[in-house]
């Protein structure tokens, strides 16, 4: 136990992990896809009143026992606990968000490996490399398979660096880049014909839909992938903040900024699918809905950059860097969870841990690569639809329910000294205690 541990170094350096964890595929790719299925705005809508409403007091949960604590998510829950049976509890909870968060990189790192084939694509081109080029984007197990393990390996490097030097230093570099890009990218994708079209499939509201079931379960699971809930992420960074700093500030600092990077995300990616139309691409599937799945990454984003003539190879290039970097910031954020459980509970040194745990987490996504269909949707809907939810209750549960709560109050206090006084005092406790519970059953058994 008697490991070293981390500490973030500011408050940026924070931030700019504990966003890059939030801000990844989920914000990019299924936060516009999400909107454009579910009658455009409306869904915006559901997702942001939920995302503060629900997300933002999960959040904190995580981030108050995580820096009270000053450990892994096993040892945190189980020494807020008192009794034999929450203890128990506590152990059970914190090993299957473990393994629920190493599942999640699973598929993750697949997902990843394709981004980062795409991103060499249009470099191969360049080179004139047309053979390596057919193979990028050719859709293969071996093609997979070595990109799940590159990508792997540049998340391992990162974890062995530790907290300041590797998660800190390399959040802090790409996440204000992929806001860069971002921006960029927005504003080339707004000259191009097609593009106000795309941006009225996203703003203009159904709101009829605003009180369909299947939008608010969407919406719902949408904002606690999003900000990485559950699985003791966003627990054990918040035990590497240190005790000056407010904490129910830097928790709506990185709220609004996973919600702000996902609503830009989609002033890029549905504008993108409307010139595409515009230039000819399918972008609506059988069934008549935008096509979302992977076709929209893989498909009709490439076809329209390869529509665009020689600065589509730029415009790829930046979007797959984008996506590739949103991925990183995030694949970091899971493989630290059992990283730290193993170095603080196991007495595993940093590196060898880091190597182990990606060892075995690379070995599962091989083996979802080579059996892809009957398993990669199997784990996607049973880690983020069963598992991840219910975790976030039981957090809530722990916080609410099992913790001392003059100790929550001392832990917010530390870093916000009239903390007793303000907004948040009064309302997150009552929140987290009833209203969160509840709301995460209805809607996981709607
Ligand atoms: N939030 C990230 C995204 O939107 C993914 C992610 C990172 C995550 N860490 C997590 C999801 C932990 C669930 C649990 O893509």
């Amino acid at each position: 136990m008697a490991a070293e541990r981390g500490e973030f170094s500011s408050r940026f350096g924070f931030l700019m992990a504990a966003s890059g964890s939030a801000v990844g595929l989920g914000n990019i790719w299924g936060f516009p896809t999400n909107t454009a299925s579910n009658g455009g705005a409306a869904f915006l809508f559901a997702y942001l009143i939920l995302a503060f409403a629900l997300g933002y007091p999960a959040l904190m949960a995580e981030l108050i026992i995580g820096r009270h604590t000053r450990s892994n998510a096993v040892a945190a829950l189980k020494s807020i606990s008192s009794g034999k049976k929450s203890q128990f509890l506590a152990l059970a909870i914190g090993f299957v968000g473990i393994v629920t968060v190493s599942l999640i990189l699973s598929f993750y790192a697949i997902v990843s490996g394709w981004m980062m084939a795409f991103f060499l694509d249009p470099i191969s081109r360049l080179l004139g490399l047309t053979s390596l080029s057919a193979w990028l984007t050719t859709d293969t197990e071996i093609r997979n398979a070595v990109f799940v393990i590159i990508f792997m390996v540049l998340t391992v490097l990162i974890i062995t660096a530790g907290v300041k030097d590797g998660i800190e230093k390399w959040a802090s570099r790409l996440m204000p880049a992929l806001v860069g890009i971002l921006l960029l990218l927005i504003l080339y994708v707004f000259t191009l014909p097609g593009a106000m079209d795309g941006l009225r499939a996203y703003l203009v509201p159904d709101f009829s839909r605003v009180t369909d079931p299947q939008l608010l379960v969407n919406a719902m699971g949408q904002a606690f992938f999003s900000l990485s809930l559950g699985v003791g992420t966003m627990l054990v960074y918040g035990s590497y903040i240190s005790k000056d700093e407010n904490l129910p500030v830097v928790g709506v600092l990185v709220a609004l900024l996973d919600v702000g990077i996902a609503v830009l995300a989609g002033l890029l990616i549905l504008p993108a699918m409307y010139v595409a139309l515009e230039s000819g691409v399918q972008i609506y599937d059988d069934a008549g809905g935008l096509i979302a799945g992977p076709g929209l990454i893989v498909s009709v984003l490439p076809a329209l950059f390869s529509n665009m003539g020689p600065i589509g190879l730029l415009v790829a290039v930046a979007f797959f860097a984008l996506m590739t970097i949103a991925s990183l910031t995030s694949s970091i954020s899971m493989l630290e969870v059992p990283v730290a459980y193993s170095v603080e509970n196991r007495g595993i040194p940093r590196p060898k841990a880091a190597m182990v745990v990606g060892a075995i987490i690379t070995s599962i996504s091989l083996v979802i690569v080579f059996n892809f269909d009957p398993l990669f949707d199997m784990v996607v809907s049973f880690t983020t639809e069963r598992s991840q939810p219910l975790l976030s209750l039981f957090i809530c549960i722990f916080a609410a329910w099992i913790w001392r709560r003059n100790e929550i109050l001392e832990e917010i206090r530390q870093g916000s000294s009239k903390a007793e006084q303000g907004m948040f005092w009064k309302i997150w406790p009552f929140y987290v205690k009833f209203i969160c519970p509840v709301a995460i059953l209805a809607v996981y058994f709607q």
